[in-house]
């Protein structure tokens, strides 16, 4: 088979979200931190009647009738999640459900942290590559994630959401085949480890994880490069492609990514079309270690490469900066708001640069190319994207102390006993889901979780 890639997407988001200058006055931090600081403007949230489970129903039911497509023409399904209800039991067994008769569907789910949805897409595209001449079938790659925190300075950095991607042959957003590049490596940036008081909420050390990601992005860029000359004689610079897109925590660290990757294009020569790269010339000196963390490199960094940054990634962030990290399909809403936009009348060939991390570590650099702009799979997925980024304005903003009740009464429901009803599923269903999303109804004496579609 050939073009192997995305042939449609749907996307998930919650109707609820708090605004961060409220956050930033709530928190009682000086103004500007959260919106300035940060970069972010908003933060999506569930009630304690969401979880993964029906986070992942709702995006892949909503992905087959959208796009009509015929559950027994699936063969894989994979999910990418860190929000697990059950250290047994994949997501994916209850996505079984929509499948019908269709029970020969291989896949179970991945793991870690943000970084599990891109593994999932990865194994779909290897799953269509090794079958496609057997059996014909397609594959889904499934992302979805609640993140919360603590109170503390990393609350402000949760939101939810979920991304399914059907994957197959003669796609229109082809995966570019032998570039794929890996940075893994062993860190306790961020984890979930099981014991003690049952917890939703990670354990983050907040400077080890972003310096983790900076890292990562060096070494997936490096690789990348060195794969790419290897098949095709030259390298690929930031100008090679028309937007790049990174896995978003919070947009500030998505500036700095990005600067990192003009510093090294400054640093290989191949910069001929960047200005003012004298900015950096006071660094040249500076080891890798010293530039993550140095103030005046940032500045200079951010200086550099804020043209380019206005160009290519800024554009494909609006659902980032309001709904907040998504964990898995977080780098995956970039490409949402990129087909959003996209214009079918467009010069093709056109390339995206993606890069995907998880902590703990995983991470990843790929390349998608476009080359048919007027595809129709791809005029459909644009009209899908479109209807994803226009819902934004029909969520319901809550405050503060509503955010802060709700995550309490997701805290009970963890530590509860059984049987229970989710607080939110007990008075009928209210006004805080779209329609067509799945809830949890009650969680049963052996701790079986039923879930109803609004
Ligand atoms: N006005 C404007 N800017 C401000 C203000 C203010 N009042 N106060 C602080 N800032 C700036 C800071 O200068 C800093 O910017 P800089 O990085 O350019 O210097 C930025 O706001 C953040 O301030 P910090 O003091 O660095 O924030 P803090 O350390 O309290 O928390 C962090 C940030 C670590 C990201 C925290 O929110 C966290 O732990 N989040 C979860 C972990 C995370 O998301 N890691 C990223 C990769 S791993 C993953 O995806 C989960």
């Amino acid at each position: 088979p050939t073009a192997i890639g995305i042939k449609a997407i749907q996307f998930y988001y919650p109707k609820n979200f708090v605004a961060q200058v409220d956050l930033e006055k709530f928190d009682g931090i000086a103004p500007g931190k959260y919106t300035a600081g940060l970069g972010q403007i908003e933060m999506g949230f569930c009630y304690d009647n969401e979880d993964v489970t029906s986070l992942a129903l709702t995006v892949t039911h909503s992905l087959l009738e959208v796009y009509k497509i015929d559950p027994k023409s699936i063969g894989y399904l994979c999910v990418g999640t860190e929000t697990l209800t059950d250290k047994s039991k994949s997501v994916k067994t209850s996505l079984m459900d929509l499948f019908g008769d269709n029970t020969d569907i291989e896949g179970v789910d991945v793991k870690n942290a943000c970084f599990g949805g891109t593994q999932a897409l990865f194994n779909a595209v290897d799953w269509v590559t090794a079958n496609w001449q057997f059996q014909e079938r397609l594959a889904i790659a499934v992302m979805a994630d609640i993140a919360i925190y603590e109170p503390g300075n990393a609350r402000c950095t949760g939101g939810a959401g979920a991304i399914a991607v059907l994957v197959g042959p003669d796609a229109p957003l082809v995966i570019e085949r032998g570039f794929r590049s890996c940075h893994m490596a062993n860190s306790w940036d961020f984890y979930k480890p099981i014991g003690g008081e049952a917890s939703e909420y990670p354990k983050v050390n907040g400077s080890l994880s972003v310096k983790s990601y900076l890292e990562a992005v060096d070494k997936c860029y490096n690789l990348y490069n060195q794969k790419v000359i290897k098949q095709i004689n030259e390298g690929r610079d930031t100008n090679a492609f028309t937007a790049i897109l990174f896995h978003c925590p919070f947009y500030k660290i998505v500036q700095k990514a990005f600067g990192r990757l003009i510093y090294a294009d400054h640093r290989r020569g191949g910069d001929s079309w960047l200005t003012n790269t004298d900015e950096f010339e006071p660094f040249r000196e500076y080891s890798d270690e010293k530039t993550y963390t140095d103030r005046d490199f940032n500045t200079a960094a951010l200086q550099v490469s804020k043209p380019y940054f206005v160009q290519k990634v800024e554009p494909n962030m609006t659902l980032n900066q309001r709904i907040g990290n998504m964990y898995t399909p977080s780098v995956y809403a970039q490409l949402v708001t990129f087909l959003a936009k996209f214009d079918p009348i467009a010069a093709t060939p056109q390339r995206l640069l993606i890069f995907s991390y998880g902590s703990g570590l995983a991470s990843a650099m790929f390349s998608i190319e476009i080359s048919d702009a007027e595809n129709s799979e791809l005029a459909k997925m644009k009209e899908v994207a479109s209807g994803a980024v226009h819902r934004l304005e029909d969520r319901i903003q809550h405050s503060p102390e509503a955010y802060a009740e709700v995550m309490a009464n997701r805290e009970k429901l963890t530590n509860s006993d059984v049987p229970v009803i989710p607080s939110s599923s007990q008075n009928g269903i209210s006004s805080h889901l779209f329609p067509g999303t799945y809830y949890l109804t009650n969680i049963d004496v052996n701790r079986v979780r039923s879930y109803a579609r609004i």
